[in-house]
């Protein structure tokens, strides 16, 4: 009813300011977007002026899932003060609700039972997929295919949306170069350049170009900012970076998410330089809002306004709130503090009534452009949810997705691919047989063991004989918040039956690596080797067989220096989610030719961490002398990584040869680096060629190199191709330490090549 009388209302206004601006109104028709987004501006305002103080601020309070919805109602604490504020319109958005039935349960309280009848926006954590999951954003991004990481985001989209919900607190485009912090399997990697296409990338496909479809999802761009910083790698830690490092490596994958559409933005745990990101003005109202003109809203991270009190930024929960939505916080994510305390402030004067309306016009506009207004129950269709759920094209995809982010680390004497057939495999590792362990830590709709485990990929090669033997646990813990999933295991009671196992074997593959709630939130590591005794295991089968193919399950880069100095075949496989043993067997057997790349580096050793390839180059870069001590390296280990980032191999071999760079700049402001690439091997594969930049010299020092362009490009054996990247002029600059972007003329060293390594090189000048 509710929501009918407010239709009314609205279609009356809209046919007065027709009838009177018959002008203004063709002016209005001149493109689809500026009429679209006029309507919606006239539908937010309208609204805003029914709304009372305390529904505004309801409207920027976000609960969690708080009863079970389709029960009975509670009466008593916390869930019955919850429910009685859905009622009275004080709840603008739900998280962790999810399903049709569940959905609709609150949607309907909101839309029938309130005095406006505002719908909610129901949020989840759709990371790498809902129900089907996809790789772990760290493995996605390996691929370095932008449709493919497109698709993957699309179809979570699709599976989500058809579970009723409208909003995901995705893409994280933190970027980080420290592979203790667990998160880091939740990013695209340390790279700026790659993580802002990534973005663009997940972005567009979770929202598709029509946000108002029932299968795509409003996307939202986390956590701003510098959270991917923590000082040592520990989760939630205080981070202090300089403002070049803010704006040319942290800032730029926020900025195109937000040039690209992105509807929402989520702020973060860390401090920066002293200020809280919740409480942070600079960040959010000065760069996002006012440089960057971002319309969508902010959201909190889970409590971190309360948060603010044990970061020693606020007295106390008043002013928490009034700290947060000063500085641009416009919900709050289960801090309970606006709904308590943000009337009182606005009456004592404390905050102004215009942040209010600006921040609820906000979280309104994003509702009218997902269509929740036109029909709030147009994400519920249970016919619908049970075709889409679990899917055909949503399986197909993800499938996909896996085998394009498997990255072949080492293939020595061609090992891989296995022969199909006459081979006496071992395969050995708890995790070989886990199918929990694939589905990674942010997967709370997806059932449990309904990952296909590598024991079940390879099993359906049935020419080989496979025997299996756990070896040794990765972990003890069995649930998701059993923190202590045991990263310490020290058990082997079960080697002995493994080491009998390889020995029988022609080929033994031993999956590692972590399990998948070893890595994610709150799972920092201080040690980056292989979790509990598998670093032994590895060690005693190699003793009786050295044919091994070690197979990686992990969330972040691990420091497999022993494994590299000995073990011939490597494969990072991640937690490639619900198809991960289909993916690795495809691979493994060369029914798929892998073509991952690295987008984060490996080290050889923890001490070396943050780690990567885009240093800068120090005043004392080089060894000066014969034993001379005084320039910039470690007594006991290399600068060098174990696998540099945009590493990865194929079963065949690719060329670089005849670089060239067109001489100036054309009038297109562009100049263009030109390669030759030849298949030197016997298989088709495919190929991401990677340009990297140097400038020489400039006012602020510029990394030893920088991607700047990347192409995947398939051939077939002995095929060249002529592949050309475009730089752009502004591709060449940077922002100095007032935050004013300039590019400088000088000198330019290019790089282009198969990993971050390469050599082959050239110069121009600007
Ligand atoms: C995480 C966010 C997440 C939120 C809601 C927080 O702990 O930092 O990334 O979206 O929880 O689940």
């Amino acid at each position: 009813m509710k929501i009918i009388k407010y239709y009314v209302l609205v279609l009356a206004s809209f046919l007065i300011t027709s009838c009177n601006n018959g002008n203004e109104k063709n002016l209005a028709l001149n493109t689809t977007t500026t009429s679209k987004n006029s309507d919606i501006e006239t539908k937010v305002s309208d609204l805003l002026a029914k709304m009372t103080l305390e529904e505004k601020i309801g409207q920027m309070n976000q609960y969690n899932g708080f009863w079970d919805v389709t029960g009975p109602v509670p009466e008593n604490g916390d869930q019955a003060k919850k429910y009685e504020h859905l009622r009275k319109g004080y709840v603008g958005s739900m998280l962790n609700v999810r399903g049709v039935k569940d959905v609709r349960a609150v949607q309907k309280i909101a839309v029938e039972e309130t005095r406006l009848g505002i719908p909610l926006i129901i949020g989840f954590d759709v990371i790498h997929g809902y129900e089907t999951l996809s790789p772990i954003p760290l493995a996605e991004s390996a691929s370095w295919d932008l449709e493919a990481i497109k698709k993957s985001s699309e179809v979570a989209a699709k599976e989500a949306a058809a579970a009723g919900i409208n909003w995901t607190f995705a893409p994280m485009v933190d970027i980080s170069r420290d592979a203790r912090w667990g998160r880091v399997m939740e990013g695209a990697g340390e790279d700026t350049y790659l993580g802002s296409k990534i973005a663009i990338a997940r972005v567009k496909g979770f929202q598709s170009d029509d946000l108002s479809s029932h299968f795509s999802i409003a996307a939202c761009a986390k956590h701003f900012a510098a959270y991917g910083f923590a000082e040592a790698g520990r989760d939630y830690n205080t981070a202090d970076v300089g403002t070049s490092t803010l704006n040319n490596i942290i800032l730029p994958p926020f900025k195109v998410a937000k040039e690209a559409g992105v509807r929402t933005f989520m702020n973060s745990f860390n401090e920066l330089n002293g200020i809280p990101a919740t409480g942070d003005k600079y960040l959010q109202r000065d760069i996002l809002k006012g440089k960057w003109g971002f319309d969508g809203f902010m959201v909190s991270d889970w409590g971190s306004i309360t948060e603010m009190i044990a970061h020693g930024y606020a007295k106390d929960g008043k002013q928490a709130a009034q700290l947060a939505v000063n500085a641009g916080s416009d919900m709050d994510m289960e801090s309970y503090l606006y709904v308590e305390e943000l009337a009182g402030l606005v009456n004592e004067g404390k905050v102004d009534i215009k942040l209010i309306d600006d921040a609820v016009s906000r979280i309104l506009r994003v509702k009218f452009e997902l269509g929740l207004f036109d029909d709030p129950y147009k994400y519920l269709n249970e016919t619908r949810e049970k075709q889409v759920m679990g899917s055909q094209e949503i399986h197909d995809a993800v499938l996909d997705m896996a085998k394009k982010s498997i990255v072949l680390l080492k293939n020595e004497n061609n090992l891989l691919p296995l022969q199909k057939e006459g081979q006496k495999i071992a395969v050995i590792g708890a995790l070989a047989s886990d199918k929990t362990s694939p589905l990674g830590s942010w997967r709370i709709a997806a059932k449990d063991s309904t990952a296909v485990s590598v024991l079940e990929g390879l099993n359906q090669y049935s020419g080989n004989t496979i025997t299996y033997s756990k070896g040794a646990d990765v972990a003890l813990g069995k649930t998701e918040f059993a923190i202590e999933v045991n990263i310490n295991n020290t058990d082997k009671s079960e080697f002995a039956e493994a080491i009998n196992n390889a020995k029988q074997a022609d080929v033994v593959i031993m999956v590692l690596g972590e399990h998948g709630y070893q890595s994610g939130e709150g799972r920092s590591r201080t040690d980056l080797g292989l979790p509990g005794v598998q670093q032994q295991l590895l060690e005693e089968v190699y003793k009786v067989n050295k044919n091994i193919v070690l197979v990686l399950n992990n969330g972040r880069p691990l420091t497999i220096t022993w494994a590299d100095d000995n073990i011939p075949a490597i494969v990072e496989a991640w937690q490639l989610g619900t198809q991960s043993g289909n993916a690795i067997a495809q691979v493994l057997y060369g029914d798929y030719n892998p073509s991952g790349k690295l987008p984060m580096t490996f080290p050889r050793h923890v001490g070396q961490v943050p780690i990567y390839y885009n240093y800068k180059s120090t005043g004392r870069p080089t060894l000066p002398g014969k034993d001379v001590v005084f320039w910039s390296h470690y007594q006991d280990e290399t600068n060098d990584p174990l696998y540099a980032f945009g590493h990865g191999l194929s079963y065949t071999t690719f060329e670089y040869s005849n670089l060239k760079i067109s001489n100036t700049f054309s009038n297109d402001e562009t100049i263009k680096v030109s390669v030759d690439l030849t298949n030197t091997g016997k298989l088709k594969g495919k190929e991401v060629v990677q340009l990297y930049l140097k400038d020489v010299f400039a006012s602020v020092t510029r990394p030893v190199k920088e991607l700047k362009g990347f192409e995947l490009v398939e051939l077939n054996p002995n095929e060249t191709k002529t592949i050309q990247l475009v730089l752009t002029k502004a591709e060449l600059g940077f922002y100095n330490n007032q935050g004013e972007f300039n590019v400088e003329t000088g000198d330019f060293e290019v790089y282009i090549g198969g990993s971050s390594k390469t050599v082959l090189t050239d110069t121009f000048k600007l």
